[in-house]
């Protein structure tokens, strides 16, 4: 596998990925096959070998564009997705488009040329837990998502699985807990709260705050997807996490005290509407079958590199920063 499309390659986790793979993989080459919207940014995948890493500006939806580019390569890893459930909530048809239809394009594609395809999904398809439910997801879980962003995604993999046994696509699927690290967009909640701080304002906390989440740092994602490109049964679902689970009080209260601030700094704005309670992975399979182990689980050390990152790196969010606070302040958080 030498030659393979990232989608979304110029998003927070995609982009990640391809630096994941061009240091891990130095015989390989990428095409970033990226739309460049809102959540997409060129500066992501600088610096990197243009021998190695050309670049496709196009939507997944075009299917002219991706059947082209779907036909000149060995494999294609789908990353590209509107990714926000917040946005989702405020204007649900980009969702529809992108992570079903885009999909269907992408599936057809490599139906037709025959091409390896690993789908990247999300822990919400399984919807949320309750704080003390001793279970955690796992690949045999019902679906049952809450938002339009995690049923646009549920939709996506039931696509991938019917292609898979219907047409005998070669496709994986993998659903990842929450992820965190550099060059995530200034509309998620830790660099959302890194952000207000080094602005000099206070976090925003949805509700009591007392909301969980499993995070995983996002090198930990790209590892994962990488085995499973490289080991991973055709038709199967591998689930991502790395046994992060906290609740988001305990997240804001650890930044704060890491940018050297009052732990206790934060304001509650109102809720998100839905708001799943709490995800938890059980990354069993992944272990077992494919050998492998998350290696940043130290989620103190994780963030204080992540407030590093985002305090050295202004020039890359300040300019995100003003539209998206405009539109938390149209839904009111
Ligand atoms: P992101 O919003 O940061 O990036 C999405 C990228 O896809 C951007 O570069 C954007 O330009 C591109 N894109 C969007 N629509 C497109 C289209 N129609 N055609 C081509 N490119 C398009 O998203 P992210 O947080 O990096 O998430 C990436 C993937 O991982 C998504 O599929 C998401 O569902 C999944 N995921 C995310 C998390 C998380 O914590 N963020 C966790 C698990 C799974
Ligand atoms: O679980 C995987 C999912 O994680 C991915 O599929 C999504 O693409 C990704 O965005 C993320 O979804 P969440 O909705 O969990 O992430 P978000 O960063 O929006 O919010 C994390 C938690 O923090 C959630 O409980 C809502 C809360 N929150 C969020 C924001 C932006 C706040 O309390 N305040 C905020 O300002």
């Amino acid at each position: 596998m030498k030659n393979i499309i990232v989608t979304g390659g110029a998003g927070f986790i995609g982009s990640n990925f391809v630096h994941h793979v061009f240091r891990e993989r130095p015989d390989w080459t990428i095409t970033v096959y990226d739309a460049l919207t809102y959540a997409g940014n060129r500066k992501n995948i600088e610096g990197l070998d243009p021998e190695r890493v050309k670049f496709i500006h196009a939507n997944i939806c075009d299917e002219a564009a991706i059947d082209a580019a779907v036909a000149e390569c060995d494999a294609i890893v789908h990353f590209a997705a509107e990714s926000h459930n917040d946005n989702s909530l405020h204007s649900p048809y980009p969702f529809i488009e992108t992570n079903i239809i885009g999909t269907y394009r992408i599936l057809e594609a490599v139906r037709k040329h025959g091409k390896r395809l690993h789908h990247v999904s999300t822990d919400e398809v399984y919807g949320d837990l309750e704080l003390d439910d001793p279970a955690k997801f796992t690949p045999d879980t019902p679906y049952n998502p809450s938002s339009p962003y995690s049923s646009s995604k549920a939709s996506s993999d039931l696509l991938v699985r019917a292609w898979v046994r219907s047409f005998g696509v070669q496709a994986t699927i993998s659903n990842c807990s929450n992820n965190y690290g550099p060059y995530q967009h200034v509309e998620k909640f830790i660099p959302r709260q890194i952000t207000e701080v080094l602005l000099g304002r206070k976090p925003k906390l949805y509700g009591a705050g007392e909301n969980v989440r499993d995070w995983i740092h996002t090198e930990d994602h790209s590892s994962g997807v990488l085995t499973i490109l490289e080991k991973g049964s055709i038709g199967e679902t591998y689930l991502i996490g790395a046994d992060g689970e906290k609740n988001n009080k305990e997240v804001v209260e650890l930044m704060l005290e890491l940018m050297g601030k009052d732990a206790k700094d934060y304001d509650h704005v109102s809720d998100r509407p839905g708001h799943d309670m709490r995800y938890a992975i059980d990354a069993t399979r992944l272990q077992n079958e494919l050998g492998w182990r998350p290696k940043y689980t130290d989620f103190r050390a994780g963030l204080a590199d992540t407030v590093a990152w985002y305090t050295d790196n202004r020039s890359w969010w300040e300019p995100l920063k003003a539209e998206t606070e405009a539109k938390y302040k149209e839904l009111g958080r």
